[in-house]
Parts: structure tokens; sequence; C-alpha cells
């Protein structure tokens, strides 16, 4: 495949890497729960069971990982961000933990039963890469399963985020242009990369979940301050832009406001295959 002029591979690479690192306590404190709403899906869709060999791309603090773990697969994991991996670490120490590139797995050809990757493959900037790289390193026999989140024209919580971004400020910014966030969100993407890439039996499907707060002035800072490219989009905003856009944000939020808290609909496709 030839490279994509406006993506800057390395320094994305490198962003991810780095931001992800910076952020990894409040990550695990504030999304990782959010994240993980899918995991028995994930789980589900591979046939995670005892004794099953199971990488875990992207793994992040571990919480798809550890869920593996209960059910008695055996678990390697892989990310990016050293700060991420040291927390997986702490929470599961019987499984082994890698720090290492998705689209360069340091793994021998053949070697798991089954691949998942939980939000990662939107963070990578060659994803047919890591989707050829996690292929190889399945046994024939064994699947894998990636989930992306849907894009905000049936994305509640993003189109509150990205419409307010629009709307108040500016996405024109000193950022290392990167891939589309929402291009695995879309249902046939998911399946023609899936084939290209040599998977078959393969299937997508969108699972609602939803992200939670305890207040709609809670949802701006949160995302800020424990995620890497969308907080950094709010984080990079004007003094007034900013304000203009927590605004918005508080005020949509207010529209899911429940008895304990907020609650704003998602949802996130899950893009399974089969390694022939
Ligand atoms: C949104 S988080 C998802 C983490 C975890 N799977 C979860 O569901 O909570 C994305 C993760 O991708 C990792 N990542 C980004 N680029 C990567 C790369 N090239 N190789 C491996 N991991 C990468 C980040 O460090 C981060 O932990």
């Amino acid at each position: 495949m030839t490279d994509d002029p406006t993506i800057a591979y390395d320094l994305f690479k490198q962003f991810e890497r780095d931001k992800f690192s910076l952020v990894a306590q409040k990550y695990d404190q504030a999304i990782a729960a959010v994240t993980s709403q899918v995991n028995e899906a994930i789980l589900d869709a591979v046939g995670a069971k005892c004794g099953l060999r199971l990488l875990d791309v992207a793994c992040g603090t571990g919480w798809l990982s550890a869920a593996a773990l209960k059910r008695e697969a055996i678990v390697t994991g892989l990310d990016y961000a050293e700060n991420m991996v040291a927390i997986a670490r702490v929470r599961s120490p019987q499984a082994s933990f890698h720090n290492g590139d998705a689209e360069n797995l340091p793994f021998e050809s053949g070697q798991f039963k089954a691949v998942v990757c939980n939000l990662g493959i939107l963070h990578f900037p060659k994803p047919e890469r890591a989707i050829a790289e996690s292929f190889r390193v399945l046994k024939p026999g064994g699947r894998y399963a990636f989930t992306c989140w849907t894009p905000p024209t049936c994305n509640p919580f993003m189109a509150l985020i990205l419409g307010s971004v629009q709307t108040y400020g500016s996405m024109d910014l000193d950022l290392p242009p990167g891939p589309p966030l929402f291009r695995f969100g879309e249902r046939g993407e998911c399946e023609r990369v899936l084939i290209a890439e040599g998977f078959t039996e393969v299937s997508v499907t969108e699972l609602p979940m939803k992200w939670t707060f305890s207040t709609p002035e809670d949802v701006m800072a949160k995302v800020v301050v424990s995620t890497a490219r969308l907080g950094t989009i709010l984080a990079m905003q004007t003094l007034e832009q900013r304000r203009n856009i927590e605004n918005a944000i508080i005020d949509g939020a207010s529209n899911y406001a429940t008895d304990s808290g907020v609650e704003i609909p998602a949802s996130i496709m899950l893009a399974v295959g089969y390694k022939p």
C-alpha cells in the first residue's frame, strides 16, 4: 500500500505513545471502565476460554486482558505507551505484557489462537499493517476481533464533543495529522480491510454503550485529562473557544442527566475475522 501524504506517520505514532503514557493513570481511572463495556462481547467473539492463547493488542491499562484471565485464557498484552503497560502489569501479574508497536509485533508467526484489539485501531497510523501483523501471529483457525468508535452521525457522545468543537472552536491545530478517527466505525470498511488481509467469516456488529459522568460539568474536564487526540483537540483551543465549547458540552450533556449523574449514549463497531 502506498503511503497517504496527509498522515504524519512517525510523528503521529510518537504523539500517541507520549500522550497515552502521560495520561495513563487518569485513563485507567476515568476511561477504561467505559471502553470495558464491550470486553465480554469481544471475548465471546474470539471464543476466549480456559487455556486459549490470546494476544491483547493496544492493551492499555489491561482491563480486557484481565477479563480474559478471568476466563482462564493464557494472556499476552502489548501496548506502545510504557506507563499503560506498567499499570497493566500491576493489575494482572499472571499475564505477560510487552511494550511494543501493533504495526510490528515482536512475536513469531502462528503463536496465538485469538488476537483482540479494543479501540486501538484508530490510533495506528497504518491500520492495515497492524491487521496484517495480527493475521501473521494468529494460528490458522484463530480469530481476530477489533473495535472502533462509530462516527458522530450515530454516536451522540462523539457528536457532542466534536460538534461543540466544530461550532465554537477549530480543528485546524498544530497536531501531527493522523488517520481518520472513525474510518473503522463504518461496517463496509471493516469488512473490506479484513477480507483484503486474508480473513474469512467476517462479521461486523454495532454495540451500544454509555459514557457516564457525575455531572455535566465533569464531561470536558475528564476528556481533556484522560484521552490522547480528543483531549488534545480540546486543550489546544484558545481560552475563549474553550469556554464556549465547555458551555456547549455542559448544555448538551444536561439532556442526558439521570438520577445518579449523566449517561451519554455512544456505540462501538466490533469487527471479527477468522484465519483459515
Ligand atoms: C483508547 S486506548 C485503548 C486501550 C484499551 N484497549 C482499552 O480498551 O481501554 C488506545 C491504546 O492504544 C495504544 N497505542 C497507540 N498506538 C499504538 C501502537 N502503534 N501500538 C500499540 N499500541 C498503541 C495506546 O497507548 C493506548 O493504550
